[in-house]
C-alpha cells in the first residue's frame, strides 16, 4: 500500500504551519495566507555548512586579511559597515520600481571594473532586458553574467560553473526549489531556497546579495524567517514618486545598523548624494512663520531637516491635528505642554506639523524644535533661518538633554549655520568654535524667550 504524504498549511507571510486550513492566520493575522504543502522530512535542507564543523578554540580561529571589499559606491558600503564582507548573504527589501535591481546592477558594474566576477540571476526579467536597462546605465564591463533561471538547482550548477565573487539574486520569491511541492514565492520555497543559497555562499566565499518583495504591510514578503538567515538586511525606502531613496540597514552582522544611505533616481541610474543634508533644506520658503530647522541623526551621520507647522482656528468643536513624518501622539503632547506649561492657548486651534521632504523625524531630539515650529506659527513670529534648534521636551515642559550634540553642531556648522539653541545638560565639554553662538536652555519658556525675543 502507497503511503499517504503527509500534508500541512503554511502562512506565506510568517511561516505558521498548521493542519488544517485557516482563513486567519493566528499568528501574523493575514487573510487568505495558507498553502498546502507536503510536510518536509527534517532533515531536509539542513546539510553540513563545512566538512569540518567540530568546535574549535576561538583563538586558534585564524582571520583572512581581506575579509571586506568595496562596492565603489560609498553610500552602498556605508550601510554595509565599510564594504561587502566575502561570504556573507545580503537581502535588499523595498517597494516594487523604487531601484532595487538598478542599484544591484550599478554595484554590479562597478565590482566588475574592480576586477570581480558577477553572477546576476534574474528571475523577474529575460537576459534581454537586463541588457537594455545595463545599457542605459552605461555598463561596459565583461566580467558580469546574466541568467534568467528560476530553478535553483540550475542556479547553483551556474555558480560553481562561473565561479563568481558576487551573485545577484532577482527576486528570491521567483527561485523555486523542485523538491518542494508549493509555488514559487510560498514560505518553504523562499526559505529552501535562501538556505541553499547560504550553504553555497558560506563554502565557496562568494556574496550573496538576494532581492526580497515587500508587502503592502512594510515588511519582505514572505518569512520573517529570511530575516533570521541572512547577515544584512538592507531596506530600500522612498515613496516611487519622491525622487530621493533611502537604503536602511537595519540588522547588520558586520557592522551597526540604522545606517542610511541616500540616492536620488536620475535617466541615467541611481546617483549618490553625499550631503544630504543640503538638499533637505536647499528650498527653505523666505521669511514665513512655522518653520525651524533641526539635525537628525541617521546613523552616525547628522542630517539637517526642516519642520514646518501650520496653526489655525478651529471651525470644528474637536480641532484637527495632521501630522506627516512626526509622531501624532508626540505632537498632541507637545500641544498639551504648549497650552498648560507656556500658557499659550492652542486648544482650539487646528495644527499641521509636517517634515519637509519625506523624512521620518522619530528622534525625541526633534521635540524641542516641533514645539519651537508650532508656537511660531501660533505667534505668526519668524524663527530666524540661522538657529538651529534641538533637544527633548519634557512633560513638565522642561528641556532634557540628547546624544551626539557634537555631531548635529558640526554639521550644521559645515552648512553655515551659526546659532544653536540646545539643552543645557549638553553644554557640558562642548567645543564651540568662534562666531558660533550657542544657548543651553532648561526649559522651553527660556528657549522662546530666545528664539521669539
Ligand atoms: P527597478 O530597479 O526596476 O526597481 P525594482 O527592482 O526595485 O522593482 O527600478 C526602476 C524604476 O526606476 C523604474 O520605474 C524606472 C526608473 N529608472 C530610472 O528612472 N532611471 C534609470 O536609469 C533606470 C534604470 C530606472
Ligand atoms: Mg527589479
Amino acid at each position: 500500500m502507497a503511503v499517504r504524504k503527509k500534508t500541512r498549511y503554511v502562512c506565506n507571510s510568517c511561516g505558521y504551519a498548521s493542519v488544517k486550513w485557516l482563513g486567519k492566520c493566528p499568528e501574523c493575522n493575514s487573510w487568505n495566507s495558507f498553502s498546502e504543502e507536503i510536510e518536509p522530512v527534517l532533515d531536509q535542507g539542513f546539510e553540513r555548512r563545512t566538512g569540518d564543523t567540530n568546535p574549535i578554540n576561538i583563538l586558534d580561529i585564524e582571520m583572512d586579511n581581506e575579509t571586506r571589499f568595496t562596492t565603489s559606491i560609498p553610500e552602498l558600503d556605508l550601510v554595509l559597515g565599510g564594504g561587502l564582507v566575502v561570504g556573507s548573504l545580503v537581502l535588499v527589501g523595498g517597494d516594487p520600481g523604487i531601484g532595487k535591481s538598478t542599484l544591484l546592477l550599478q554595484a554590479a558594474s562597478q565590482m566588475s571594473e574592480n576586477g570581480k566576477k558577477i553572477l546576476y540571476v534574474s528571475g523577474e526579467e529575460s537576459a534581454k532586458q537586463i541588457k537594455l536597462r545595463s545599457s542605459r546605465l552605461g555598463v561596459t564591463s565583461k566580467n558580469i553574467f546574466l541568467s534568467s533561471e528560476n530553478n535553483m538547482d540550475f542556479v547553483l550548477k551556474f555558480i560553481d560553473d562561473v565561479k563568481p565573487d558576487v551573485l545577484i539574486i532577482d527576486s528570491i520569491q521567483t527561485m523555486f526549489c523542485s523538491e518542494i511541492t508549493s509555488a514559487p514565492g510560498t514560505v518553504s520555497q523562499v526559505r529552501e531556497a535562501t538556505m541553499k543559497i547560504m550553504t553555497k555562499a558560506k563554502t565557496s566565499g562568494t556574496c550573496a546579495f538576494i532581492v526580497g518583495h515587500v508587502t503592502k504591510s512594510g515588511s519582505i514578503a514572505g518569512p520573517k524567517v529570511l530575516e533570521h538567515m541572512v547577515d544584512t538586511v538592507l531596506y530600500f525606502e522612498g515613496g516611487s514618486n519622491n525622487i530621493f531613496r533611502m537604503i536602511r540597514s537595519v540588522k547588520n552582522r558586520f557592522g551597526s545598523t540604522n545606517e542610511v544611505g541616500v540616492f536620488e533616481m536620475t535617466g541615467k541610474g541611481l546617483k549618490e548624494i553625499k550631503n544630504p543634508s543640503s538638499i533637505f533644506i536647499a528650498d527653505l520658503p523666505q521669511k514665513s512663520s512655522g518653520s525651524v530647522i533641526t539635525p537628525l541623526m541617521e546613523g552616525s551621520r547628522p542630517m539637517l531637516v526642516e519642520i514646518q507647522s501650520l496653526v489655525s482656528e478651529t471651525n470644528f468643536t474637536t480641532p484637527r491635528r495632521t501630522t506627516v513624518g512626526v509622531d501624532y501622539n508626540k505632537t498632541t503632547m507637545l500641544l498639551a505642554v504648549l497650552e498648560k506649561k507656556v500658557g499659550m492657548p492652542v486648544n482650539f486651534s487646528d495644527c499641521y506639523v509636517n517634515v519637509v521632504g519625506g523624512i521620518i523625524a522619530s528622534e525625541p531630539s526633534a521635540d524641542l524644535a516641533i514645539i519651537s515650529a508650532i508656537a511660531s506659527s501660533h505667534k505668526n513670529i519668524i524663527v530666524a533661518q540661522d538657529y538651529i534648534i534641538f533637544g527633548e521636551v519634557g512633560l513638565t515642559g522642561e528641556v532634557r538633554g540628547i546624544s551626539h550634540c557634537q555631531n548635529r553642531i558640526n554639521e550644521a556648522v559645515r552648512l553655515g549655520f551659526r546659532k544653536f539653541i540646545i539643552p543645557k545638560k549638553n553644554l557640558e565639554g562642548l567645543e564651540i568654535k568662534d562666531k558660533v553662538k550657542v544657548f543651553g536652555v532648561e526649559t522651553v519658556e527660556d528657549a522662546f524667550s530666545i528664539i521669539f525675543q
